[in-house]
């Protein structure tokens, strides 16, 4: 009886025994298959960096771009930064940063949107780089906007829009000597010729490469009948939504001696009425105030006379006149 006791107490502690190195067993099984599939995972991903969170290439976009995503504010310290101190189109009595910023800021985002892929290739033209003293050169040194727009539009990253910057200017010596060192770091080319001049507008624009720009800014003489030639030569060379600047405009109202870069030209015109030029020729702003009037009438039947430039202003969304500046921007 004791023995068949006995015998039971030594199976009983033999299988508890088993169970005991079985379920060891199943422990260390699973502590070696868990490390296992650790290991295999860090090896994975040391061979997969895109995988990792932290490595993953951030996408260039335009949201670090202050001047774009902000305010005119933003894009007058830009442009005060960039200009060198050369250059008077934010200066309080030019507060060009009220047309400039929304108007670009609209631009570069379409252009960019519309290229999401490949990197947008953005074409500005001004006219005026900046020659003779008392005109638009300050501290002796031209190009003051030139570097300006080269500065922000280097703080878009270039693969997601390349600018190429053309100026066209006047006085040749000037704009030689600027150039030779700042193409094409600043521009990739100036353009000599006289902005009153159809056949130097056109080599120009062929010397560009024959495409349109997406803004073309006109700075250059102030002289009415310039401003005027030049605009309506040029507009037709500004891409779809993209805008054309005639700056000073104030040259309606007052007369000057152009300058010319070279010598001082002849007086811009202006007269106390803003609206001819004292020779029964209009003024800037009487032919963008008679371009308003067709573009109110266009579509209707309110008897506007310029019908020679109804073709032409089919292609135009607005015309903006604000202080001292206007802008003409196309349609989509
Ligand atoms: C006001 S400055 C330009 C300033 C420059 N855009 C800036 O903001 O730093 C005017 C420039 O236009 C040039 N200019 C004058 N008449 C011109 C013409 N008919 N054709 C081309 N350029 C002209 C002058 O030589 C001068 O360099």
């Amino acid at each position: 009886m004791i023995d068949m006791t006995q015998m039971h107490l030594n199976h009983r502690l033999l299988f508890h025994r088993r169970q005991g190195r079985v379920r060891l067993l199943i422990v260390v099984m699973l502590v070696f298959s868990l490390s296992a599939i650790i290991t295999y995972l860090r090896l994975f991903q040391s061979c997969n960096p895109d995988i990792s969170e932290e490595e993953t290439p951030v996408q260039p976009s335009l949201s670090t771009v202050n001047w774009v995503m902000g305010s005119p504010q933003d894009f007058a310290d830009e442009f005060t930064k960039g200009c060198r101190g050369l250059s008077d189109k934010v200066d309080g009595m030019h507060n060009f940063q009220m047309m400039y910023q929304p108007q670009l800021s609209r631009l570069v985002r379409e252009r960019v949107a519309a290229s999401p892929n490949d990197p947008v290739n953005f074409r500005l033209l001004e006219i005026g780089l900046g020659c003779a003293p008392g005109g638009g050169m300050i501290s002796g040194t031209p190009g003051g906007s030139a570097f300006a727009w080269r500065h922000l539009f280097d703080l878009i990253p270039e693969s997601i829009l390349k600018f190429e910057l053309h100026i066209f200017e006047f006085d040749e010596k000037c704009a030689m000597k600027w150039a030779e060192e700042n193409v094409p770091s600043v521009a990739v080319k100036v353009h000599i010729g006289d902005a009153s001049s159809e056949e130097d507008l056109e080599r120009a624009y062929q010397e560009s490469g024959g495409e349109s720009f997406d803004v073309i800014i006109d700075d250059a003489s102030h002289i009415n009948w310039h401003q005027i030639k030049t605009l309506d030569f040029m507009l037709p060379k500004v891409k779809r939504g993209g805008f054309y600047a005639v700056e000073d405009i104030v040259s309606s109202c007052f007369g000057w001696s152009a300058n010319m870069g070279t010598h001082r030209g002849e007086v811009t015109g202006g007269t106390s009425s803003c609206m001819d030029t004292g020779d029964a020729k209009p003024t800037i702003l009487a032919h963008l105030m008679e371009y308003q009037r067709c573009l109110v009438g266009i579509g209707g039947e309110s008897g506007y006379n310029r019908t020679d430039k109804v073709e032409f202003l089919k292609e135009i969304e607005s015309i903006e006149i604000q202080s001292v500046i206007a802008v003409l921007k196309k349609r989509k």
